[in-house]
């Protein structure tokens, strides 16, 4: 079955989200923090740390294939599906983020009753 996602709000507009030079910027959901990255006119949501050793993913860089790459062991990260594809083998979590009419929003799967 597929999950249900939760959408939240996290700006009321594109252009209140803060982001760094390196066009990643860290967004606040319920306590959960989730960086946020913008490339080519397209939105990115995926996790704070990197699945490897937690190395801030917003404190990282985007590459020139549009791959994240984490700051501390320079693993990359395909935004869109979280693929590991410098090879090591771990996978980025993501989340999808939409830009609409009445601001930016991140969606989460929503916790289901049975786990
Ligand atoms: S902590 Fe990200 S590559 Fe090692």
């Amino acid at each position: 079955m597929a999950k249900e996602i939760k959408w939240y709000k996290v700006v009321e507009h594109l252009n209140m989200l803060q982001f760094e030079p390196n066009s990643m910027c860290v967004v606040e959901i319920d306590g959960k923090k989730i960086t946020i990255a913008r490339h080519n006119n397209a939105l990115f949501g995926f996790a704070y740390k990197c699945p490897h050793a937690s190395g801030v993913m917003v404190e990282g860089y985007i590459n020139a294939l549009g791959n994240v790459v984490c700051p501390l062991h320079r693993y990359a990260f395909n935004m869109q599906n979280g693929r590991n594809v410098s090879g090591e083998g771990y996978y980025l979590k993501t989340y999808p983020v939409e830009e609409r009419a009445d601001g930016v929003y991140v969606g989460m799967e929503k916790a289901g009753f049975f786990g």
